[in-house]
């Protein structure tokens, strides 16, 4: 893979392009919105620092192209970041299944909606999903999803793709929405939402629920190995029938949040006010420190 194209320059197609300059592939990005080339150049500024780089020679191998068409003219492999819209995609991946070079890679960002959703009438063996965390130029994982036509070359040709750009892809055995990071998520967020709506914790509180406990435990041992060693000597057996009993005893309490349009807006205002007096670089950019001082440390040990 020696030419990137970026489709969608965003919060995730900006990162991805830093991370593809970075490890050395030439990127051709493109995006309707009128500051691009400001976008670009401030997000290669911002990333370089953490990839090990400097933004000048990031931006040596970062051209802003007119369009789709022109971005992907000899791309090897396309990364879609557009709106989360299966009917934005479905017109997309139309046109790049024409225009990209037979053997380009095919590759959707999606955080939710399976390839398979918008490869109908199209020959969808070269699209699947390549879903990563924010911001995937610092969180390893990459979700590769394969459709149901993609076929089995395209899904090993992203797992190498992604493995040479320092990446942990995750292929998935099947197509659900969310995939399987975003439903994890999802399911901690709908009780996040639950307990702040139901006056037990503040925003900020929960966060630092999160931060100092799951946060750390789980940025070195998944939840089963967790339970596993939280058995103690008895492993996940002991703690599926001791301390699992009530933990079961719990799903039926789980909450569903109301989030009906006055619900929503006091949860906006709560984590405004929490968050507020900072700027989203600020607060960024001590997400990305300590993201990395987290990533270094692990592969130190
Ligand atoms: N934000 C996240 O945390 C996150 C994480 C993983 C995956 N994703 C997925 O990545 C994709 C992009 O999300 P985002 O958060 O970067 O959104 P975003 O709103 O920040 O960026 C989307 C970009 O798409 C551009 N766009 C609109 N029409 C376009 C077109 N015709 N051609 C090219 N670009 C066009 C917009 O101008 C915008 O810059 C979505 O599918 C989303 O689900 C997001």
């Amino acid at each position: 893979m020696k030419n990137a194209a970026v489709i969608g320059a965003g919060t995730i197609g900006l990162s991805w392009t830093a991370l593809f300059a970075s490890h050395g592939l030439t990127v051709r990005v493109t995006d309707p919105r009128p500051d691009l080339a400001d976008a670009v150049s401030q997000a290669l500024a911002q990333f370089a620092p953490h990839l090990g780089s400097t933004a000048e020679e990031l931006a040596g191998r970062v051209h802003i192209a007119a369009d789709v068409t022109e971005a992907v003219r000899d791309a090897d492999v396309v990364q879609e970041n557009g709106p989360e819209n299966a009917e934005f995609k479905k017109d997309l991946f139309r046109q790049l299944v024409e225009q990209a070079p037979q053997h380009a890679l095919l590759l959707s960002s999606s955080s939710a909606i399976p390839s398979t959703a918008f490869t109908g009438g199209i020959d969808g063996r070269r699209v699947l999903i390549g879903h990563p965390f924010n911001p995937p130029h610092l969180i390893p994982l990459v979700e590769v999803v394969p459709g149901e036509q993609t076929s089995d070359e395209s899904v090993q040709k992203a797992v190498d793709f992604y493995t040479s750009l320092g990446r942990t892809p995750v292929v998935e055995r099947k197509e659900i929405p969310g995939f399987v990071g975003n439903r994890l998520q999802n399911a901690l967020s709908r009780e996040a939402i639950y307990l702040v709506e139901q006056g037990v914790v503040t925003p900020e509180d929960l966060d630092k629920v999160i931060t100092s406990s799951l946060g750390i435990r789980w940025a070195t041992v998944g939840p089963f190995l967790g339970s596993h060693l939280g058995g103690g000597p008895g492993g996940y057996r002991h703690m599926a029938e001791h301390i699992g009993k009530s933990m079961k005893q719990m799903w039926a309490g789980l909450g569903t949040p109301s989030q009906g349009p006055e619900e929503q807006e006091q949860l906006i205002e709560a984590v405004e006010k929490a968050y507020g007096s900072s700027t989203y670089s600020e607060l960024a950019e001590t997400r990305d420190r300590k993201q990395l001082a987290v990533l270094n440390a692990l592969e130190e040990n």
